[in-house]
């Protein structure tokens, strides 16, 4: 991109109160943090009229800055010592640099490859509460007649730096929380599993195989991340199966298939409770994983799309598990017996578009029941 000719007029307070309205809302509800630093390097572009706004963060591990620059295109990742962003990121301190190639500091390297003119740069240190530097907020080219950053745009771009660290902080803890949740309820999952000795990849699988299908099925990507989470808990209401029936050697009698049909009922209630989004759809999976499409599923007869997707989903996930691989009451089924019964249950045991998804994801899911298999398979 060349440097615009059409210059702008000094922004107004009007104008600056618009565009702090108009990217306040979009960053609040940005959950993608490299969508995140667009807006939040396309807020600052606008505050100080620059030609383009870069938000590099440190990645301290790597010894870099990053930062994303526009929608589809990569991550990019230069040297924590390099140019303007890394003097800023070792001293701490902000600059105006307002003749770059007068400047010693300025690696022209960049300019070079690009072939985009630098005339002026304003940058600023990005420090988290801890006054730990997290980032540099760097402005290019100012666009008004002066072609010069001023105090103001310092000013300016000071708030858009604090601003960007309150929501970035904000982030990671959000991630935090979503990552621990996550930590929980697999640990939590896999401890159920562990006490059905032969199955203890099983949870695993199972979030897999219904990632795969959820996507084919074209589930958001909020959707797909919720279910993959949630499906490992599908069966917890088995912690409090005896072990006499769950880890009965051969077919279950009448009565202890009842007892164990339980478990649905049992995961349900045991998560029914909670207010996290997270919590609430292995609340529904767990209800939900024995219905049938054609409402003669347990424990409540749902019928069709009264089912949610979710559970749906689980289903036929739950079950394709079951058949590949070895349990305690039977050994694992041949690929084509378990086509087969997909086949039959189009319909009846299960959603015949999840069916027809399962025709063309078939390899991938064997490919999961392979890679993530128990020592047994
Ligand atoms: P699971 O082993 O995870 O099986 C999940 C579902 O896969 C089963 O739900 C059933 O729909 C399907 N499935 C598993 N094995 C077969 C099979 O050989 N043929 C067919 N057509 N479908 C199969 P279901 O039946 O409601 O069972 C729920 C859970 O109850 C099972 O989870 C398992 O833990 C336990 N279970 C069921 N039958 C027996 C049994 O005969 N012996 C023992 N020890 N446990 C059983
Ligand atoms: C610099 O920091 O030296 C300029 C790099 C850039 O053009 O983004
Ligand atoms: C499962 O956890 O779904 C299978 C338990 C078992 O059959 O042993
Ligand atoms: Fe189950
Ligand atoms: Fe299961």
């Amino acid at each position: 991109m060349s440097t615009k000719k059409i210059y702008r007029h000094a922004t107004t307070p009007e104008e600056l109160l618009q565009v702090i309205f108009k990217y306040v809302v979009q960053i609040a509800n940005e959950r993608d943090v490299d969508k995140l630093l667009i807006s939040l390097a396309d807020m600052g572009r606008d505050l100080v009229s620059a030609d383009r706004c870069t938000v590099w963060l440190i990645d301290k591990k790597n010894k870099t800055l990053w930062s994303k620059v526009a929608h589809g295109v990569d991550r990019i990742v230069i040297p924590l010592t390099a140019g303007i962003a890394g003097y800023v990121a070792k001293t701490k301190e902000g600059i105006v640099i307002n003749d770059a190639y007068s400047d010693a500091r300025f690696d022209q390297q960049v300019d070079k490859e690009t072939g985009y003119h630098t005339r002026n740069i304003l940058a600023l240190p990005i420090e988290d509460s801890n006054g730990e530097i997290m980032g540099v907020y760097q402005a290019i080219n100012k666009m008004t007649a002066s072609k010069m950053f001023t105090q103001k745009d310092e000013e300016h771009l000071l708030l858009a730096a604090s601003y960007t660290s309150k929501q970035l902080e904000a982030f990671a803890l959000q991630e935090e929380i979503k990552q621990t949740q996550r930590e929980i309820i697999l640990t939590l999952a896999e401890t159920g599993e562990m006490r059905s000795k032969e199955t203890g990849n099983h949870v695993k699988r199972v979030a897999k195989y219904s990632e795969v299908i959820g996507r084919a099925y074209g589930l958001s990507r909020d959707e797909l991340e919720l279910l993959k989470d949630s499906s490992p808990m599908h069966d917890i209401g088995k912690i409090a199966i005896p072990d006499s029936i769950l880890l009965k050697n051969g077919l279950l009698t009448d009565k202890e298939r009842e007892i164990m049909k339980n478990h649905t009922t049992l995961g349900y209630e045991m998560l029914k409770h909670s207010d996290r989004e997270l919590i609430k759809a292995a609340a529904i999976v767990a209800y939900q994983h024995h219905e049938k499409w054609d409402g003669t599923g347990y424990p409540n007869r749902l019928k069709g799309n009264k089912i949610h997707i979710f559970g749906r989903i689980t289903a036929l996930a739950d079950v394709f598990d079951a058949l590949v691989c070895k349990r305690v009451y039977k050994s694992a089924w041949p690929l084509e017996k378990v086509d087969e019964l997909f086949r039959e249950e189009r319909g009846s045991h299960f959603d015949p578009a999840l069916i027809d998804i399962y025709f063309k994801v078939r390899d991938e899911l064997v490919d999961i029941s392979v890679t993530y298999g128990d020592a047994a398979h």
